[in-house]
């Protein structure tokens, strides 16, 4: 379900499980996490980039997976993913097409540059299904819009615009051609061609240090809560109501 190819120095990675949007598996997150951590340490790899089949990066968790088999415990698959992102010290470059919801959303926050075609949709619907944010994004995205406008975003999980993601410096550009895979592409290949140590001590500047130690702390805070929020019995409302392809009712229940 994720196809990857080394190509002149860039890994390219496929999400690909188009006819559920790319949600996300269990084995999936496992397989997305094998595929980073190797090409991070891989002498052939200068630069990464990851982009989803069929017109969508991906709906985020799989709604029925989340059911069957929920996260329990801090190194589930979900948050070791999102680990190892956050720990890379290769550039990793999203190409976004269609939309982008969940941990599909939240995984972008530790891209290290965002390219969004303009239909892109980007969905933070934590709250609206009974849980809370993940990724440390309930850190980084106050830090990029400030408090109201992270609580705007994450409360209401309202679509984000490809616009809207440029404008708050999400998105570092919207691609009005019908993908954004060949312009990623194109910057992916302008970053092969500088010097690979000042890009990897460039990347190291920006990421590592206290707000690295603060991003891997706030990962474990959420995804404490999120455990818990899971087995809550609003969050079990939203997603059967997901499946039953119905509005959850929230009347009476924490
Ligand atoms: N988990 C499981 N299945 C999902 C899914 C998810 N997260 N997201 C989409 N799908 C499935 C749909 O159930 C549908 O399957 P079906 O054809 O068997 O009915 C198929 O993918 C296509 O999705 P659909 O809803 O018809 O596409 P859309 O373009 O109308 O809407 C989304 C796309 C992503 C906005 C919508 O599917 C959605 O809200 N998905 C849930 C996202 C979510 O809450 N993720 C978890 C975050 S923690």
């Amino acid at each position: 379900m994720i196809n990857h190819q080394l190509v002149d120095g860039i890994l390219k990675i496929l999400l690909n499980r188009p006819e559920k949007k790319n949600a996300f598996t269990n084995a999936m997150y496992r397989e997305l996490t094998q595929i980073l951590s190797d090409g991070d340490k891989s002498p052939e790899v200068q630069v990464m980039l990851i982009s989803g089949a069929g017109n969508a990066f991906s709906a985020g968790n799989d709604i029925a997976d989340f059911m069957q088999s929920p996260v329990t415990h801090k190194d589930a698959p979900p948050i070791n993913l999102l680990k190892v992102l956050a720990g890379l010290t290769k550039p990793l470059i999203a190409a976004v097409d269609g939309v982008a919801v969940g941990i599909g959303a939240t995984l972008l926050f530790h891209c290290d540059l965002v390219y969004a075609q303009k239909d892109a949709r980007f969905i933070f619907p934590f709250v609206s299904l009974g849980l809370v944010p993940e990724g440390a994004i309930s850190l980084l995205l106050p830090r990029l819009v400030g408090h109201q406008r992270a609580s705007e975003i994450l409360l209401f999980g309202e679509p984000m615009s490809a616009d809207d993601a440029k404008q708050i410096g999400f998105a570092n550009k919207v691609i009005t051609e019908p993908s954004a895979l060949p312009y990623a592409e194109l910057q992916a290949q302008k970053l092969t061609s500088l010097s690979f140590g000042s890009v990897l001590r460039t990347k190291s500047l920006l990421k590592d240090g206290a707000l690295k130690t603060a991003v891997l702390n706030q990962i474990d805070i959420e995804g404490k809560l999120f455990i818990d929020r899971l087995h809550s019995p609003a969050a079990k409302e939203a997603l059967t109501a997901f499946l039953e392809k119905r509005a959850p009712n929230f009347d009476g229940l924490d």
